[in-house]
């Protein structure tokens, strides 16, 4: 019996634990899908024709995502997030999310549900390759942001808001985009899915969230 309880006791820890927190979208990604992106990924590494075949596959496929997300993934409109030069593992998790409903947008969820496992690899692959134009931002409120972002943001997403390891990359981002995005883990009101967001947000003031968003959007500069 004893046994019992401590082996449910782990299990708990197991599933709601810190361990749900770990972030690292590698972690959270189906290993069918994940296989296919190492796969794919490693193979137009060792060969550059393969990784222009799929870059030219992944433009041709998202056409119709550039009318909102901006030419190549370089969001021209203020609350659409730029997908250009952002971590492949972050974004194949994000389709999935899509794909199985969890996080919601009505658009995203009705286009990712089509995707077959190869789309979803190629896009991923094709929108980190491209590189970003950064979005336009107020000098001064960026430079207001820069202690708030290093107090709470950096840790994660880098003092370059570069991410990476399955952490998103923010620089760059449209600053309405981020504004909302962080608005929206501050009220709990998302659909996106649990993680230290949710606590961080907390401490920031809808000044620090203006201010911060700015910032993050110079992080883009000429990169
Ligand atoms: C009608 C506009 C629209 C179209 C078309 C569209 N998207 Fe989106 N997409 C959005 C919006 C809006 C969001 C932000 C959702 C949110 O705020 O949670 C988004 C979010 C995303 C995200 C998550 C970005 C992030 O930083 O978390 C990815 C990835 C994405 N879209 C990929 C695509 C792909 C691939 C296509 C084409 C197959 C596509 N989108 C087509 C509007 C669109
Ligand atoms: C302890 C780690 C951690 C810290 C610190 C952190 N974040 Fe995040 N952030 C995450 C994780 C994890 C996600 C993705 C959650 C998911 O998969 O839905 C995320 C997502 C985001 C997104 C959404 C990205 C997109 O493209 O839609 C934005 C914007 C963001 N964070 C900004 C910030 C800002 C600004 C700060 C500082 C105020 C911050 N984060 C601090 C872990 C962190």
């Amino acid at each position: 019996m004893r046994l019992i309880i401590q082996a449910t006791v782990v299990a708990v820890l197991l599933v709601y634990g810190p361990h749900v927190w770990s972030q690292h979208a590698e972690e959270r990604i189906p290993a069918e899908l994940l296989e296919a992106f190492h796969d794919l990924e490693a193979q137009a590494t060792e060969n550059p024709e393969r990784m222009d075949h799929l870059i030219a596959e992944g433009r041709d496929r998202a056409r119709f995502c550039n009318t909102c997300h901006g030419p190549d993934g370089s969001a021209d409109r203020p609350n659409y997030p730029s997908l250009a030069g952002q971590d492949p593992l972050y974004l194949l998790d994000q389709f999935q999310q899509f794909a199985s409903g969890e996080r919601e947008k009505e658009w995203m969820n009705v286009l990712a549900e089509q995707f077959t496992t190869e789309e979803m690899v190629t896009l991923s692959i094709y929108y980190s390759q491209m590189s970003l134009v950064g979005a336009d931002f107020d000098p001064e409120l960026a430079e207001q942001g820069s202690m708030p972002y290093a107090r709470y943001c950096t840790q994660c997403h880098g003092s370059d808001g570069l991410g990476g390891e399955g952490y998103a990359r923010i620089a760059g981002q449209q600053p309405v985009y981020l504004k909302n995005v962080l608005r929206e883990y501050r009220s709990g009101e998302t659909s996106r899915r649990p993680s230290e967001m949710h606590g961080i947000v907390r401490a920031l003031s809808d000044r620090d969230i203006e201010s911060v968003a700015h910032h993050v959007a110079s992080l883009g500069k000429n990169r």
